[in-house]
């Protein structure tokens, strides 16, 4: 059986915090759920490679994520609710509905793209909605192309909206992301450059043939757990959220990006994950018959809960999100160099 969205009247306090972090994740409560329905007309956004858009699009951009922090702090709107949604889908605010010994969490699973397409899909609906802009599109963090690997410039801006106090001091442009981020740092820019590339090619062509070798495990209805993550969630996903979260001196759990609880408080996280999310599409062009989206309903009909632009609560399933074209948006094209990157 699919996993069921969760009963927002039992969320509570996330069991599932690092050791001395207290906070709450629950979004404000409705009973009022309605069914997601595809858009019939809509005009088509367009996500932009972060480091290449312009100056416009930065203000806008900006202006809405402020409007985003302005709104009323119980608005499920807000952006500190956006970023709770994180927190309460990773850490254990919710127990599975029938499983009350077993809590919700989509990471490390199949339910790790598709949770959070939606989740990206309703902030950038909400962002539009701000502005009053419906063509309005996340940028992509294009970590995956060497014009792309620093941390993109609009968001190391002190005075925007899209400016987060807790994040890496070092990796502060011009440092060179490294995908493959565990340890320590330095090598020199081609080496770096060269690894990175390395690293998408083996979790985006050779170590990703199979469908659940590149979603993660299988996640149900009664299951444990993080019973297993993809190729590019493991690497570079994972590493990329290290990497930009502040050093352990600072933030000894590497807040914001660093952790899952506060990751989605750095609007850096959401041009990070506009990427992640872009590689599922790419994905499915590499090639091979078997690259192709999971059949197994109970991947297909998991469901999650969101609020929705105009603040109602939305009943979504994964098989409503697999075509991004559907949902009203798709990725700038740009060069993929480490499509024929080999070993
Ligand atoms: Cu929900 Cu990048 O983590």
């Amino acid at each position: 059986e699919p996993l069921l969205p969760p009963d927002l009247s039992k969320c509570s306090t996330p069991s599932g915090l690092p050791q001395g972090i207290k906070t709450e994740c629950c979004p404000p409560f409705s009973d009022e759920i309605i069914d997601f329905k595809p858009p019939l007309r809509a005009p088509l956004r367009v996500r932009p490679a972060a480091h290449a858009v312009d100056s416009e699009y930065i203000a806008k951009y900006n202006e809405a994520t402020k409007r985003m922090r302005e709104l009323d702090e119980n608005d499920p709107r807000n952006f500190m609710q956006q970023a709770k949604v994180h927190c309460a889908y990773c850490n254990g605010s919710y127990d599975q509905v029938n499983y009350p010994e077993l809590d919700i969490q989509v990471h490390n699973s199949w339910l790790f793209f598709p949770f959070h397409r939606w989740y990206l899909h309703f902030y950038e609906k909400i962002l539009g909605k701000l502005i009053d802009d419906p063509t309005f599109a996340l940028p992509f963090w294009n970590w995956d192309h060497p014009s792309g690997m620093q941390m993109p410039a609009m968001f190391t801006n002190k005075s925007s909206a899209l400016y987060d106090e807790k994040r890496s001091n070092k990796h502060q442009p011009p440092s060179i992301v490294d995908l493959n981020f565990s340890t320590k740092d330095e090598k020199s820019y081609q080496e770096q450059v060269n690894e990175n590339l390395s690293v998408m090619y083996q979790s985006m062509v050779s170590g990703a043939k199979l469908p659940l070798l590149f979603f993660g495990e299988p996640y149900s209805q009664g299951s444990e757990k993080e019973p297993g993550a993809g190729t590019v969630e493991r690497t570079p996903h994972t590493a990329v959220h290290i990497w930009g979260g502040s050093e352990r001196n600072r933030e000894p759990n590497g807040e914001d990006m660093g952790n899952f609880y506060s990751a989605g408080r750095d609007p850096l996280f959401y041009c990070h994950h506009a990427n992640v999310d872009r590689m599922w599409n790419l994905w499915k062009t590499v090639g091979g018959p078997k690259r192709k989206d999971i059949k197994d309903p109970d991947f297909l009909d998991a469901a999650f809960l969101f609020y929705d632009e105009n603040a109602r609560l939305v009943r979504v399933k994964v098989r409503d999100c697999l075509d991004t074209k559907r949902l009203g948006y798709i990725y700038e094209d740009v060069p993929l160099p480490w499509l024929y990157k080999k070993q």
